[in-house]
């Protein structure tokens, strides 16, 4: 934004200047940085008046997408793989993306010099160098495609100035001719080996997962995919000693979730710290990683002090967790990233998160307090105009429905009328969209987002009953289709049927190929052909091997032939179909698998195997 001076000398028009000079003075006699826009006793939900006795106002906070340009620009952007190498690694990788975009990046002309050729050719290459300001030989050079992304290169840990646990690093990238170039910065963080019984975690920023190395792996980082729920702290601490409970950790663990999220009671000491110790131990005995939830305390300082030291030395920690909802009950925007700093000096071992409720409320400030972003979209069951707890319709102004700015069964939006789980897709969507608007971490990569599903029910909240167990599976999947890389739903103890339904499917993603897969290559959306609409597929490609993942979202059995398009070159075609999940009935055909029919919220994991072909048997 140009100075007032600038204003000042460049109007044209003198009737500005006292609009500046009015606009000054007030600024400085109300508050200083006013961040919501409710007047005082107005209760909001998302920044939206949600009383009946209150009217509407726009709420504010909305992150529009950029302005497009009107010629492409090239974005070259850089990051290490990993949020942290540890001293004992000899090696790291950077990963470079040179995506051409629309929204930001620098002017790209598709036209350069090289040696030997008197006229231009395309500029489709681009030559790089990675530096650290502290060094004058490249950590990194070489060259991309113009518009790849995901390119890796090895670098040298070594090489990084051993004093430091954060690095500053650029890169130079230029077209062969040298007139085009391009710059970006980023840092890499490299902390000492630990040196007691405690565990480090970090986030692939490559395909988004979290891994975690610490005794209990031997000190091997092991890739987790997160499938569990967020527990009660009063179920948890009432089987933990009691011998006749039915249900307990052990159970817990023994029925595939992985981690465990304990929900705190409130006060500034929430956990009873003999039973919590207990807790951790049994964590550690289990290897049943612990998210741990600071959601009444993350905005208390010397709390997260006292509430992490007693957590350092269990192997069992995996992750952080600070703000619930912060934008939905409207925390000052700049709490998450305050508590995050702190947690950083404390422990920069472990990632932090949070979850959002809202749909496009202040994204960028709270989001700039995580490493992992969480959405909690509860579209089951609810009534998304009229709000029956506050009485009020509920629009993009006004009114609280439980799922904000969602529109299921409503006939002003037939799409969502159609497919009944477009929320949550839509949701996961929209994150990623801000995400690329606002360059999500430095350095542009995108944060990892997870998904908590509805596994509650209330009796006289905004949802009228349980989600089925059907529901929940989809509820999971359909998050995974769209880039989820954990799963933590609301939450434990939950109805029998959702409780069997996820143990499966948590089971499932634990076994050591599909985390590998899931967290080891890329996530493709996969066009369907038939299926009304209400086919959602994603496929991970790794070697000669694809996980496909086919939701339908229809509450009704589909008679008709389904068909899932697999990226495959024209030399390849599918040679089997295993079912991890789901009936039997998927076939190859060519590059594709078909399936006749599919039952109501039917969803296929699949082991699709694929062959090089020639010729005719290409379309066999
Ligand atoms: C908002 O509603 C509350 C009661 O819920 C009432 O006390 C207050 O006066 C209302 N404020 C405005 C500005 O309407
Ligand atoms: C996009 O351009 C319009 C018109 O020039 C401007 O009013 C608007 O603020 C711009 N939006 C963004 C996000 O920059
Ligand atoms: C640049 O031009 C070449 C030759 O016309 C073309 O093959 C290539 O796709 C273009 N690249 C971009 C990024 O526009
Ligand atoms: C750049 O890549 C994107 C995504 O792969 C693609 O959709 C787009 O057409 C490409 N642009 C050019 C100019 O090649
Ligand atoms: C990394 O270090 C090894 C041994 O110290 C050396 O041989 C190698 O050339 C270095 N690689 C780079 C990219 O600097
Ligand atoms: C263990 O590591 C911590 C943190 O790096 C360090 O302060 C401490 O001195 C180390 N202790 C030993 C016994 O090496
Ligand atoms: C914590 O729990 C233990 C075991 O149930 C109990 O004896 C103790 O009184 C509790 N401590 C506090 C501070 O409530
Ligand atoms: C913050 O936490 C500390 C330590 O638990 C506690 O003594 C203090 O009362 C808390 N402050 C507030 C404002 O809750
Ligand atoms: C955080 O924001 C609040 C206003 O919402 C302000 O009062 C406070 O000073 C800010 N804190 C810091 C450390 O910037
Ligand atoms: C939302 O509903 C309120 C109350 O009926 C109304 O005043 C407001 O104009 C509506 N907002 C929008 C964007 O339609
Ligand atoms: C939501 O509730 C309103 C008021 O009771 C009702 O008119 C409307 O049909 C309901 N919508 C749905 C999708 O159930
Ligand atoms: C839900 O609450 C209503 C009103 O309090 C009650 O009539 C109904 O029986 C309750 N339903 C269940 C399943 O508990």
């Amino acid at each position: 934004m140009p100075s007032i001076a600038f204003y000042l000398l460049c109007s044209s028009t003198v009737v500005m200047i006292p609009a500046i000079l009015l606009q000054l003075f007030f600024w400085q006699g109300v508050r200083s940085e006013p961040p919501f826009n409710n007047p005082p006793g107005v209760d909001i939900w998302c920044g939206k008046a949600y009383r009946e006795t209150n009217s509407s106002f726009d709420p504010g906070g909305w992150l529009f997408a950029p302005n497009e340009s009107s010629s492409p620009l090239l974005d070259l952007r850089f990051y290490p793989r990993m949020n942290l190498y540890l001293k004992n690694e000899r090696t790291g990788t950077f990963i470079v993306d040179a995506p051409l975009s629309y929204i930001s990046g620098s002017a790209y002309k598709n036209s350069t010099f090289v040696k030997g050729e008197s006229k231009p050719v395309p500029f489709v290459t681009l030559d790089f160098q990675i530096f650290s300001s502290l060094s004058p030989t490249p950590l990194a050079y070489g060259q991309v495609p113009v518009n790849s992304t995901g390119n890796e290169f090895l670098f040298n840990l070594t090489s990084l100035p051993q004093h430091l646990t954060e690095t500053p690093i650029h890169i130079i990238g230029s077209s062969p001719d040298g007139l085009q170039t391009y710059y970006s910065t980023s840092r890499v963080i490299l902390l000492p080996a630990r040196n007691d019984t405690g565990s480090v975690a970090r986030i692939d920023r490559l395909y988004g997962g979290i891994q975690v190395s610490s005794s209990l792996t031997k000190t091997i980082w092991k890739p987790i995919f997160p499938y569990s729920f967020y527990t009660s702290w009063d179920w948890i601490s009432s089987t933990i000693n009691d011998a006749s409970a039915t249900k307990n950790l052990y159970t817990f663990r023994s029925n595939g979730y992985n981690i465990i999220h304990p929900i705190p009671p409130g006060g500034s000491d929430p956990f009873n710290r003999t039973t919590f110790e207990q807790f951790l131990k049994i964590c550690d005995e289990l290897e049943l990683y612990v998210m741990y939830d600071m959601r009444h305390t993350y905005q208390n300082l010397t709390s997260i002090s006292n509430q992490l030291s007693i957590l350092q030395s269990h192997p069992s920690l995996l992750l952080y967790y600070t703000a619930d909802e912060p934008d939905g009950s409207c925390d000052p925007l700049n709490a998450t990233q305050l508590s995050y700093n702190h947690i950083r000096t404390i422990d920069p071992y472990h990632p932090v998160s949070l979850v959002l409720n809202c749909q496009n409320f202040y994204f960028k400030e709270y989001t700039s307090g995580a490493d992992i972003i969480l959405e909690d979209t509860y579209p089951i069951a609810v009534n998304t105009t009229f709000s029956s707890v506050y009485n009020t319709v509920c629009n993009s102004t006004y009114g609280d429905c439980g799922c904000d700015n969602c529109h299921v069964g409503d006939n002003n939006y037939p799409p969502y009328v159609h497919n009944r789980f477009l929320d949550i897709s839509a949701r996961l969507d929209n994150f990623a969209n801000y995400q690329e608007w606002i360059k999500g971490g430095e350095g542009g990569f995108k944060k990892p987002v997870w998904g908590v599903p509805q596994a509650f029910w209330d009796n006289g909240s905004f949802w009228q009953r349980w989600p089925t167990g059907e529901e929940q599976v989809v509820m999971g999947a359909l998050r995974i289709n769209h880039g989820a890389k954990g799963i933590v739903a609301w939450s434990y103890p939950t109805s029998t049927e959702i409780e069997e339904e996820t143990g499966k499917l948590a089971k499932l993603f634990e076994r050591e190929e599909i985390v590998r897969t899931v967290l080891g290559s890329p996530r493709q959306a996969l066009q369907v052909l038939g299926g009304d609409g209400l086919v959602d597929a994603a496929g991970w490609l790794s070697g000669v091997e694809m996980l496909v993942c086919v939701v339908w979202l229809g509450y009704e059995r589909l008679g008709e032939k389904v068909e899932i398009v697999l990226p495959l070159s024209k030399s390849m075609r599918v040679r089997s179909v295993g079912t991890y999940w789901g009936p039997e009935g998927w076939k190859a055909e060519g590059r594709n698998i078909v399936k006749e029919g599919v039952g109501a919220l039917e969803v296929g994991i699949l082991k699709v195997s694929v062959e090089a072909c020639a010729g005719v048997a290409c379309n066999a």
